[in-house]
């Protein structure tokens, strides 16, 4: 029997192949399909990177009018679906709603033609097209308001905005949020695409495959780290208290919060992008203390943990981003979903073009032969 070496978090075991995105952690690079990070956030859309991400190229114009198009007509939520989250606990945490909204989905698109080319269209564009529209609706109605009606006049992230706070955005914000949106969507085999992976490696329906990694991505070890680092920042409430406060985290060994990254060993291409963001935001609409606490943060983090390759990921500075733009704390990581779910649907139509069920090994270290003890001698 081939024995092999157990890696806890199986890290640098690879899960699958795939061609969607790289990552150098060494040198900080992310390519989507080939693509640097950088330039698509420059020159891209969000929609039209999802299209180049999902069907492996930069779609023509005509292309991507036509995907333009048809997520704009499927933005509607079902009322039903809407009835039912207005039962959710207005307490409830948004990515729990958005987690059970997603599986909610389908119950209305039960069948299942994973191999017909127009199925995996169709739900790639009700998944991206109805996310936004259920997190706009969930926090709207946990405020005692009726969701808004999306608006075709407006573009994707324009819209969301708009449904987010009841009235159209600044052009640069939502510009801005489209660009973070870019950033958001893929990211190699992080834990949530992992789990998407796996969920569609049993030839589930793509809406248990979305809702499967939603749970997975709103941990603080993973997209819920962005709500943590300004909880952070806030308690920590000014420059003079950054050393002391870090310095004391250090010491008993937990972790700064959109610090360190299992691939990244210098700061995240992606970080440097959102703390330019944030800059251009704080230009236009004024400064924050918190970006002045979150520098101070870096320099010290920096200072301490550099050599140990820890410096900030994606979600460092995207909260400060999402502050900006008045967006409530606990919806930064059903965002994130927002954007990932492009990312999801990718592995998921590229794991299904090669299936084979996700069913790894485990080292045992129980015991064996033990006599069952009746209850009454326990
Ligand atoms: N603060 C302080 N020390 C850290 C941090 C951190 N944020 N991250 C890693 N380390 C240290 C850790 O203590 C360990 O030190 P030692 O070898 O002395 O015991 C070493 O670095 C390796 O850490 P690890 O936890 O084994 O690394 P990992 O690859 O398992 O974890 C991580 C990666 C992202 C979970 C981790 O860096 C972390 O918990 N960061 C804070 C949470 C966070 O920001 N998550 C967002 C991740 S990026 C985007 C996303 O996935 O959503």
């Amino acid at each position: 029997m081939m024995v092999c070496e157990y890696k806890p978090g199986l890290e640098g075991i690879p899960a699958a192949q795939s061609s969607i995105s790289y990552v150098d952690g060494q040198k900080g690079i992310l390519e989507y399909r080939g693509i640097r990070i950088e330039e698509l956030a420059e020159k891209s859309t969000f929609l039209e990177t999802a299209y180049l991400l999902i069907w492996g190229e930069l779609p023509s114009k005509e292309e991507l009018e036509a995907f333009e198009h048809e997520i704009r007509h499927h933005r509607r939520i079902k009322y039903r679906i809407r009835d039912m989250m207005k039962s959710f606990p207005e307490s409830g945490h948004p990515m729990d709603a958005l987690q059970a909204s997603a599986a909610a989905l389908g119950l209305f698109y039960s069948l299942r033609d994973l191999h017909n080319p127009a199925y995996i269209r169709d739900s790639v564009v009700r998944l991206i097209a109805t996310i936004p529209t259920m997190v706009a609706a969930f926090q709207l109605m946990r405020k005692g308001n009726d969701p808004v009606r999306p608006r075709d006049d407006l573009d994707y992230s324009a819209n969301f905005l708009y449904m987010l706070n009841e009235q159209e955005p600044d052009p640069l914000a939502a510009k801005i949020f489209d660009i973070c949106l870019i950033l958001h969507v893929e990211h190699t085999m992080n834990a949530s695409t992992f789990s998407a992976r796996v969920t569609a490696s049993t030839l589930t329906d793509p809406y248990a495959v979305v809702a499967s990694a939603v749970g997975t991505l709103g941990g603080p070890l993973h997209g819920g780290a962005n709500e943590e680092v300004i909880q952070m920042l806030e308690e920590i409430g000014s420059v003079e208290n950054v050393r002391p406060y870090v310095e004391e985290l250090i010491q008993r060994k937990a972790k700064i919060m959109g610090f360190g990254h299992r691939v990244y060993k210098v700061k995240d291409p992606r970080a440097t992008i959102l703390q330019n963001l944030a800059e251009q935001l704080f230009a236009k609409f004024g400064a924050d203390k918190y970006y002045d606490i979150a520098q101070e943060v870096e320099r010290v983090v920096e200072e301490k943990l550099g050599s140990k390759g820890i410096y900030p990921n994606v979600d460092f500075y995207s909260g400060l981003v999402y502050r900006k733009m008045g967006i409530p704390t606990d919806l930064f990581t059903p965002i994130f979903a927002i954007a990932r779910v492009a990312g999801w649907l990718a592995h998921w139509k590229e794991q299904l073009a090669e299936n084979r069920i996700f069913r790894p090994t485990q080292v045992y270290n129980g015991k064996h032969d033990i006599t069952y003890t009746p209850i009454d001698q326990r």
